[in-house]
C-alpha cells in the first residue's frame, strides 16, 4: 500500500467488537483476567492498551518497521532509546540536534556511565574515525533543528554496520511521508509525534519504531518497566492526525517551498537554510534521500533586536516553540529550543541571537508571505 492508504487504514480498521469505524479509546488502566495467568491479550495499560496497539501498528507500517512503540513525548522516546545502552557503552550523536536531546544526553544519560560524543555526521570520515570498540549506537537527526543540516543516512549506516554499530534517526522534521530512514538502512527511527504526526498542536507524544524482533522486545520492556507511555486518548489524537498526514504534508511542502523562495530574495536576512533551495549546500542529498523538503527553515536577521522586532510584528505566524502543526509558527531558537546550551556552544553551532526558525503551516501561502513581508518591513 502507498502512504495515503496506509495513513488512513494501517492500524485503523473497524473495531472487531462493535464495528466502530474509528479506533475506540480504551480509557482503562486494567483489564479483567480470564483466570490465573490468562487474559484476553491485555492485563494492565502500562504494558499494553488496545488504542495504543493501533497507533503502534500504524507507526510501524508508516515507517516500514517491525514494531512501533508510543511514548509520552518525543523526549520520553529518546530516553527509551538511550535505555538500550549500558554503562561503558559509547554513543555517537549528530552535532546540532534538538537542544532537548543534548540536555537529556548531557544532564541525565551521561550519569549512567554512557560516554556521549557529538560528531559532525555530515563528515563521513569523522563518523568512521569516532567509532570505537564500545560504540553501540549512532544517533542522527536529519535535517537538524534548526539549521537544516543533512546527514547521509545510507552512508552512515554502511560505515556503522561494518563495525557492528546500530543507527537511529530522529525523523521528526520530515515525518514518515517525506523520509524513510529504515529503507535507507537505519535500524531504529524516533519521532516526536507532537509535531507533524499529530499535526494539530493538541498533544505531546513520541515514538520509537524498530526494525527487528529484538527491538520489539527491548522497547516493550522499556514501556512496561519505565512507564513513559502515551495515554489512550493521546494515542487516539495521533491516530486521527495520521489519517490526514500525507495531505497535510503536501500543503506544508507547497507552502514551505513558496515561503523559502520568497525569503531567498529578502536582503534583510542571511543564512537562509531550506534544503529545497538549490543554494542549500546539501540540496543534492535532500533530493536523493528525502521525498520532499518539508516546511521547516531558519534564517538570520543579524541581531537579537532585529529578531525581536520581526517576531513582534508577525500577525499570522504565532511566536511559539514547537513545529509541524497546521498553523504557522516562528521561534527564536537561542532562547527556546536551544536555551539549555551555553552561549559558546550555541555560537559554535551557528545558533545566533538573530536566528529565527519557521514552521510553515497549511494556510494559504499568499497570506503567509504577506505576513512575513510586513514583519520584515518592521526590522
Ligand atoms: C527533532 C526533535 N526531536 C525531539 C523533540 C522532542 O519532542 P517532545 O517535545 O515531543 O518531547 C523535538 C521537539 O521539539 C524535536 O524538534
Amino acid at each position: 500500500m502507498k502512504y495515503s492508504t496506509l495513513a488512513v487504514h494501517a492500524g485503523q480498521y473497524p473495531d472487531p467488537l462493535t464495528g466502530a469505524v474509528n479506533v475506540p479509546v480504551y480509557l482503562t488502566s486494567t483489564f479483567e483476567l480470564t483466570g490465573i495467568g490468562t487474559d484476553r491479550g491485555w492485563d494492565y495499560s502500562r504494558a499494553g492498551n488496545p488504542t495504543r496497539d493501533r497507533l503502534e501498528e500504524s507507526l510501524a507500517a508508516l515507517e516500514g518497521g517491525f514494531s512501533g512503540h508510543a511514548f509520552a513525548s518525543g523526549m520520553a522516546a529518546i530516553y527509551g532509546l538511550a535505555a538500550m545502552l549500558h554503562a561503558g557503552d559509547h554513543l555517537i550523536c549528530s552535532r546540532n540536534v534538538y537542544g532537548g536531546t543534548e540536555r537529556l544526553f548531557n544532564q541525565i544519560v551521561c550519569h549512567y556511565g554512557i560516554e556521549i560524543e557529538y560528531v559532525d555526521t555530515v563528515n563521513l570520515e569523522a563518523v568512521a574515525a569516532a567509532i570505537r570498540p564500545n560504540t553501540k549506537l549512532i544517533h542522527l537527526e536529519t535535517p537538524t533543528n534548526p539549521l537544516m543540516v543533512l546527514t547521509d543516512i545510507h552512508a552512515v549506516c554502511e560505515i556503522a554496520h561494518a563495525r557492528g554499530v546500530e543507527v537511529s534517526v530522529d525523523n521528526t522534521f520530515m515525518s514518515p511521508v517525506l523520509q524513510s530512514p529504515l529503507a535507507l538502512g537505519a535500524d531504529i527511527v524516533v519521532h516526536s509525534t507532537t509535531k507533524y504526526l499529530n499535526g494539530h498542536s493538541d498533544g505531546l507524544g513520541g515514538a520509537i519504531i524498530g526494525s527487528r524482533p529484538e527491538h520489539k522486545q527491548r522497547f516493550q520492556m522499556v514501556q512496561k518497566a519505565a512507564g513513559g507511555i502515551l495515554s489512550p486518548f493521546e494515542c487516539f489524537l495521533v491516530l486521527r492526525g495520521i489519517r490526514t498526514l500525507p495531505l497535510r504534508m503536501k500543503q506544508h511542502e507547497e507552502n514551505g517551498r513558496a515561503v523559502a523562495e520568497f525569503l531567498a530574495h529578502q536582503p534583510k536576512l542571511s543564512r537562509l537554510a531550506y534544503p529545497g533551495l538549490a543554494s542549500h549546500p546539501q540540496h543534492a542529498l535532500a533530493l536523493r534521500q528525502q521525498r520532499g523538503f518539508g516546511s521547516m527553515m531558519s534564517f538570520d536577521l543579524g541581531s537579537r533586536e532585529a529578531a525581536g522586532r520581526f517576531l513582534g510584528a508577525l500577525k499570522l505566524f504565532t511566536c511559539a516553540e514547537s513545529l509541524g502543526g497546521v498553523e504557522s509558527l516562528a521561534a527564536h531558537s537561542a532562547t527556546t529550543t536551544h536555551v539549555s546550551l551555553s552561549d559558546a556552544e550555541r555560537e559554535s553551532l551557528g545558533i545566533t541571537q538573530g536566528l529565527v526558525r519557521l514552521s510553515v503551516g497549511i494556510e494559504d501561502k499568499e497570506d503567509l508571505i504577506a505576513d512575513l513581508d510586513q514583519a520584515l518591513a518592521a526590522v
